[in-house]
């Protein structure tokens, strides 16, 4: 890999040639790849309208990155180590040889089941190796996987796959997170009742708990592994075909389909995994996440598969058996890069320092933190009691929509401050916008997050919606890519990135828009009006509140039931993660003259700052303010 940065000056110098040639400099790290044709343009962007192409002409696959080209020399390496739920259940450590076995029989079970490059391929199975192999063979035959996190419902299952208009879905017979058990395909079954594109379903055994299996649509993957073939032969794509689809809340609408293409999303997360992790041979890497979100397409899979690293999958949670399970795993595989989520630290630095203390954690390296922004007592205990002082905390600050790591230290190189990002990797170039769309000019200040240059690993539209990805992404400060987070410069240019500036909320580092939650509670016959906001709370960053109106007054035994209901409708809909904690009835919402519901106020409110609310004055009904303090609840 080229271009990996081992000091200051090296790291300024290579940043130069990065945003003064990126032709010469992105083409220089794609050359370290294998490609079936070499490419005509590295790049060929157009930032107005939001069209954007890497490596025109060149074509590839990417499975013969991860995988093909490391068995010669490290066929027996480990790729994958799978860790269980159940500590009682042994640890599998997958060479690169098997990986490539199961990998190459799946593809060719997917072909055999009429499955062609282009078609969309749902994806909904725990953290297991079968979800690394389905996602590779997806991309070894060309066909566009679309994953869904484990923990949604059937109803934004459906959703997804009708977006997507997915011929297959793949899927376990249950899962087991912490002491659960949940019965996967069931949800599967009833998302399917009203998905009239997908023709068959895959079943992988994992809990081997009782399933309903439809005749000529459902089939236990092992069966039809079993007569398969072990050499696929990888399906030639353009660099700009779709690698894959991965659904993102927005703050209006249904979650969008953010596409990511083939060569520039490998080339840049391969790079950005190097640099970030300072990956060494026989280094063993554990990111945290779930496959589910990008942190774990980008940085559990095809980052470390592309550096031929060996990438730890966890099945569980980490409070199961107890909270001291990722001290534990740590210890035992001897882990040197660790890569987990504020909200993570923030719960286990609530337990018993002994967790921590009876492991063995000298193997740690490089310690990272991803999803949200990290507060400054969880970075001093990650930074304390697991990386003793030793480790660099690399605070990585990304999206779904970037494909990679835009903003964050390079170990042992930048040093790290509390709550910063600190410089932008390679290639990106921020900048901070005031609201009339001025680029702030210096240090010391603070704006809108936009990024001004493309980068390889940019996601190139929403599925079936360009225009929805240009208004999103590209309208609001045109020619610059606005990812929707504020964020300071400080004196030493440094970027602190300080939240979101739209309707998301992040709660325990999940991405949820209010609208769609709102639309859930609306649905229920006695309610008026709705309004969710997010409040800090102590360990998932976030927390949801609802303000709700209803059409007519109800006892307070009602009003409970009510919430219940609510919370259910919620999980049902969207996922329990979406579920509120706070609920308040109330009898009006503030609004401003021209009828919008005025979520700033809200937001104070929720948050207990009502010394600091602002002019209410200019509101419609400034007494609905009033009203909501003096009947708050809690
Ligand atoms: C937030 C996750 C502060 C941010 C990779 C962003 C962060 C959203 C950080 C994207 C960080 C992510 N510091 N905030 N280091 N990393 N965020 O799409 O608001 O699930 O816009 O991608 O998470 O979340 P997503």
């Amino acid at each position: 890999m080229k271009y990996i940065v081992k000091n200051l000056p090296e790291y300024f110098k290579f940043q130069d040639k990065a945003l003064n040639s990126p032709e010469e400099f992105w083409g220089d790290i794609a050359s370290t790849f294998v490609w079936k044709k070499k490419w005509d343009n590295v790049l060929n962007a157009d930032m107005v309208n939001a069209d954007i192409k890497w490596f025109e002409g060149g074509q590839l696959n990417i499975t013969e990155n991860c995988i093909d080209r490391h068995l010669k020399d490290r066929g027996e390496e480990t790729a994958i180590i799978f860790e269980p739920n159940s500590p009682t259940e042994k640890a599998q450590h997958i060479s690169y040889n098997q990986l490539s076995v199961e990998v190459n029989k799946i593809a060719n079970v997917l072909r055999s089941q009429g499955i062609e490059k282009g078609d969309r391929i749902c994806i909904y199975l725990p953290m297991i190796p079968e979800l690394a192999y389905t996602m590779l063979a997806c991309a070894r035959i060309g066909a566009i996987h679309s994953v869904i996190f484990a923990g949604y419902s059937s109803t934004a299952i459906a959703s997804r796959v009708n977006d997507a208009a997915c011929k297959m879905v793949i899927c376990a017979d249950g899962s087991y997170r912490g002491t659960k058990e949940i019965n996967l395909k069931s949800l599967v079954d009833k998302a399917l009742e009203n998905c009239p594109s997908v023709e068959s379903v895959l079943v992988i055994k994992r809990t081997n708990g009782e399933v309903s299996m439809q005749s000529n649509r459902d089939f236990y993957l092992e069966e039809l592994m079993q007569e398969t073939q072990t050499i696929c032969k990888p399906a030639v794509m353009d660099a700009e075909d779709p690698l894959f689809i991965l659904y993102t809340s927005g703050s209006t609408g249904t979650p969008k389909g953010m596409v990511h293409t083939t060569g520039g999303y490998m080339v840049y997360t391969a790079h950005t995994f190097a640099n970030v992790f300072q990956y060494k041979e026989k280094d063993i890497y554990w990111c945290t996440a779930d496959i589910g979100w990008i942190t774990g397409h980008s940085y559990i899979l095809y980052g470390p598969l592309l550096n031929g690293a060996t990438t730890i999958i966890y099945e569980g949670v980490p409070s199961y058996p107890d909270h001291n399970r990722f001290w534990e795993i740590v210890e035992k595989h001897k882990v040197n890069q660790f890569y987990t989520a504020p909200t993570a630290i923030r719960s286990l630095a609530k337990q018993d320092i002994k967790h921590v203390e009876k492991h063995d954690l000298s193997s740690l390296k490089v310690l990272g933190s991803v999803g949200e922004p990290i507060n400054v007592e969880a970075w001093n205990w990650y930074y304390h009691h697991i990386g003793k002082e030793r480790c660099p905390i690399v605070d990585t600050w990304w999206q779904t929509e970037t494909g990679g790591i835009l903003i964050s230290p390079i170990p042992f190189t930048t040093p790290t401050k509390a709550t910063f990002a600190t410089f932008p990797l390679l290639g990106i170039q921020p900048v901070l916008m005031d609201d009339e769309g001025v680029e702030q000019e210096g240090n010391l200040t603070s704006g809108n997050l936009c990024i001004k240059k493309p980068w390889p690993g940019i996601a190139r539209t929403v599925w079936n919606n360009h225009q929805r990805y240009k208004d999103t992404y590209f309208s609001a400060y045109p020619g610059y890519y606005f990812s929707g987070d504020a964020a300071l410069r400080d004196p030493a240019g440094y970027y602190r990135i300080t939240g979101r500036v739209d309707d998301v909320v992040i709660v325990s580092g999940h991405n949820l828009g209010t609208a769609p939650i709102e639309n859930t509670i609306n649905e229920q016959t006695i309610v008026a009006e709705s309004a969710i906001v997010g409040y800090p709370h102590e360990v998932k960053g976030n927390a949801l509140f609802g303000f709700i109106t209803l059409k007519h007054e109800i006892s307070s035994e009602e009003q409970e039931n009510l919430k219940t209901a609510i919370n259910e409708a919620i999980a049902d809909q969207i996922g329990p993660i979406a579920k509120l904690s706070k609920i308040q009835f109330t009898v009006s919402l503030p609004k401003t003259r021209s009828g919008k519901i005025m979520r700033r106020i809200l937001r104070k409110i929720a948050a207990n700052e009502l010394d600091n609310l602002g002019d209410t004055s200019t509101l419609l009904n400034p007494e609905a303010v009033q009203a909501i303090i003096d009947n708050r609840t809690d």
